[in-house]
């Protein structure tokens, strides 16, 4: 195989290295990667996959991302926000189904003050002590973070997008910074959470270029978690036009996290799990452990539309969770119940 491939992970790479292996994808240097990332995968974490319970709080959002069917231009959005109560019967519900990590994930709504966060992430904790609480609410202020820490909050998403400011100005607004999306992960850190960034693959404007700078970011800031999935355009967007992100490259950018960050948690999505049947499986198999099914009210969970035909696999009955389960050992992985938090080295 290419020597640069078979370099991958045994040293840094500068961003236009990253580029090459970006240009290297074909169905077959895919297939060779996915099973060096599942090798490496299973000498850290063995053939466990965890499941997060996702809770989708709200979807108002104050910023107006190009490329987001929540963005607060789109009229045609149904908006909601839950009420404590019933983010707390999800974290009920999901505990039963044998949830130890709960993750709030919303649009920038400032409803959700920290006051109000602060006592929502203490009564989860109080009530699960055992659980872990990661948070994905999108920017907000370093002290704002800090008193989401202080309360117990363990881990926070947020996607950088993309490395490339060029390529981040051409996906949001004026009104939002590259930045302040850096300065925002770097606080993050700082303050203790495990953190987890990641980005879209084939957004518009995203070219071997800027997807190497994605992975040498990656490379140097060593995320815990990673988020990465397939762009899908939404009808109530700029970006409506535009074609989805390709299922095979997601797949093998996937295996190339795993070789960069060999203990990173890293999911395969939705948006994956959206544009293919066996997509979440895929992306297992090219080196994903994590799966976030959603335990969010059923009658929400339509109106949290990022992009269009979002798959909106539900965990709220045991049945549900035990076909995951069963999916996944038939490709012979086991769903463990536990926080399954970040293996630190040693
Ligand atoms: N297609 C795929 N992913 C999307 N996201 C937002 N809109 C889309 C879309 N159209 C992702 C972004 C964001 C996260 C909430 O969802 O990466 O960070």
């Amino acid at each position: 195989m290419n020597k640069l491939l078979n370099e991958l992970g045994t040293r840094p790479f500068s961003a236009a290295e990253y580029a090459d292996i970006v240009r290297l994808y074909t169905p077959e240097t895919a297939a060779a990667l996915a099973a060096r990332a599942d090798a490496v995968r299973r000498t850290h974490y063995g053939n466990a996959i965890f499941i997060r319970g996702l809770i989708e709080i709200g979807n108002i959002c104050k910023n107006n991302c190009l490329y987001c069917g929540i963005r607060r231009d789109n009229a045609a959005c149904d908006r909601y926000r839950l009420t404590d109560e019933q983010i707390l019967a999800c974290c009920e519900e999901g505990y039963a189904l044998g949830f130890r990590t709960f993750v709030l994930q919303g649009g920038e709504d400032s409803a959700f003050s920290d006051a109000r966060l602060c006592a929502l992430i203490a009564a989860i904790k109080a009530a699960h002590p055992d659980c872990a609480v990661t948070l994905s609410l999108g920017e907000r202020s370093h002290d704002s973070y800090a008193a989401l820490r202080q309360a117990g909050a363990d881990r926070y998403l947020l996607r950088h997008e993309t490395a490339d400011a060029t390529h981040y100005a051409a996906l949001h607004p004026a009104d939002m910074s590259f930045d302040n999306r850096m300065a925002c992960l770097q606080d993050l850190r700082a303050l203790g959470y495990q953190v987890g960034c990641g980005f879209m693959v084939g957004s518009p404007e995203q070219t071997a270029e800027t997807l190497g700078k994605d992975l040498k970011f990656i490379e140097e800031f060593q995320p815990e978690m990673c988020g990465i999935g397939p762009f899908i355009p939404h009808a109530a967007t700029v970006f409506a036009d535009q074609p989805a992100g390709d299922v095979g490259l997601t797949c093998y950018l996937l295996s190339v996290i795993r070789l960069i960050c060999p203990r990173v948690l890293l999911p395969a999505t939705t948006a994956l799990g959206t544009l293919a049947e066996d997509g979440r499986e895929r992306g297992i198999r090219a080196g994903a452990n994590v799966v976030m099914p959603n335990l969010s009210p059923p009658d929400v969970r339509g109106k949290y539309e990022l992009y269009n035909h979002k798959l909106s696999t539900g965990a709220e009955s045991a049945q549900q969770v035990a076909d995951l389960a069963k999916r996944l050992a038939a490709i012979d992985y086991v769903v463990v119940t536990d926080r399954g938090d970040y293996k630190k080295e040693g």
